[in-house]
């Protein structure tokens, strides 16, 4: 039997040396195939004696079975290495190194768009959105403003012809205001909605302050008991995290909107001198939003019953927020894509605006 072990240890031994697939069948051929050694061993059994047969029949099949379980391990340890050589071959690195010299920054209006997002966010309100390309009924009639109604006048509207009519009430507009997607959410939001709706807005004006293409963000909150003074505290939360102070003054002047009653425009405080201004202090006031109690007939098209539910709105300009934020004179520069003026006014990637995390980051500051 001392044979029978050295033979086992040689045989392993063979397998184990073997270094790809081709040497390992070598292997496997030399000693399990039609002339192997271990085939002839078996063949050989015939001479000897019934005893010495079925002891040596017994080692052999052993033995046999021990080969070819190494066997397999060792293929499969070849397999895998194999696959691993092939695959780190024929990698390709997809990557490109970085290039110092092209910083990219977030544009003011993306960080304050993010800012907004962020408190609002942190209130309990959803992200809605809707089309820039608006059919009359959401951007003008379903807003309380019928044809001829004097607001429309006042908007300053892009018409865009409806290839399928010729009626001037049929064309489409790109939205003067988000106020339309007040109607879309009222159209498809479960009650009650607490919603804000930022984004891209059109008007046909060009100036210092005004962009024929510029940016608000829509409030809306819907609920049986929802009252002006909700209105008024949650705007006034909102000012003082967007301007990251304790106090800050603030009014409501009784305005006009076609789509609220009551309406008012919201002041806050500051001080205005030659060459700077201080908000959240002094004698001045400047304007930064319209608000009011959404109107009955705003309600009605929206597929709501007024006489169930009541509710707030407010839109505000996220460019004149910026500038006022950040100190940037003319509107007309921010979508200028200069990437000079977004070296001084951007922001360095990654740094995330949160109620918790600080909004601005004044420490990420690019300039
Ligand atoms: N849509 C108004 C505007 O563009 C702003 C506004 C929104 C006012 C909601 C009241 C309520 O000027």
């Amino acid at each position: 039997m001392e044979n029978m072990d050295d033979l086992k240890k040689e045989l392993l031994a063979e397998v184990e040396k073997a270094s790809d697939m081709k040497s390992l069948e070598e292997v496997r051929v030399a000693v399990l195939g039609k002339k192997g050694k271990i085939t002839e061993l078996m063949k050989n059994l015939g001479g000897l004696s019934v005893e010495e047969k079925k002891e040596m029949g017994k080692s052999l099949n052993i033995l046999k079975s021990d080969v070819e379980k190494a066997l397999d391990a060792k293929k499969e340890e070849l397999a895998t290495k194999e696959l691993e050589a092939k695959l780190a071959a024929e990698r390709i690195d997809v990557t490109l190194p970085i290039r110092p010299e092209q910083q990219g920054r977030i544009h003011p209006v993306s960080k304050i768009y993010e800012e907004v997002v962020a408190i609002f966010g942190e209130m309990g309100f959803e992200v809605a959105e809707g089309p820039d390309i608006e059919d009359q009924f959401h951007n003008f009639n379903a807003l309380n403003m019928p044809a001829n109604h004097p607001a429309r006048q006042m908007q300053d509207t892009f018409y865009i012809p409806n290839p399928d009519s010729d009626d001037k009430d049929d064309s489409f507009v790109v939205r003067t205001h988000t106020s339309p997607v007040q109607i879309r959410t009222m159209e498809n939001h479960p009650l009650p909605i607490r919603i804000i709706a930022p984004g891209r807005t059109y008007r046909s004006d060009y100036d210092a302050t005004h962009t024929p293409m510029f940016h608000q963000v829509e409030g809306l909150v819907i609920d049986k008991t929802t009252t002006m003074a909700h209105l008024k505290g949650c705007l006034y939360d909102f000012v003082k995290a967007f301007f990251e102070l304790d106090e800050i003054p603030v009014r409501y002047r009784p305005s006009y909107f076609p789509f609220t009653e009551p309406s008012a425009e919201m002041d806050i405080g500051c001080l205005k001198t030659k060459n700077e201004l201080k908000i959240g202090a002094g004698t001045d006031w400047l304007e930064i939003l319209g608000c009011g109690m959404v109107h009955p007939n705003v309600l009605r098209a929206g597929g709501i019953d007024p006489d169930e539910y009541q509710g707030f709105a407010f839109g505000m300009g996220l460019d004149r927020l910026a500038m006022l934020k950040y100190g940037i004179p003319d509107l007309r520069t921010f979508f200028e894509s200069d990437v000079r003026w977004l070296k001084h006014y951007g922001f360095l990637p990654l740094d995330e605006s949160s109620m918790t995390g600080g909004l601005s980051n004044n420490g990420g500051l690019a300039r």
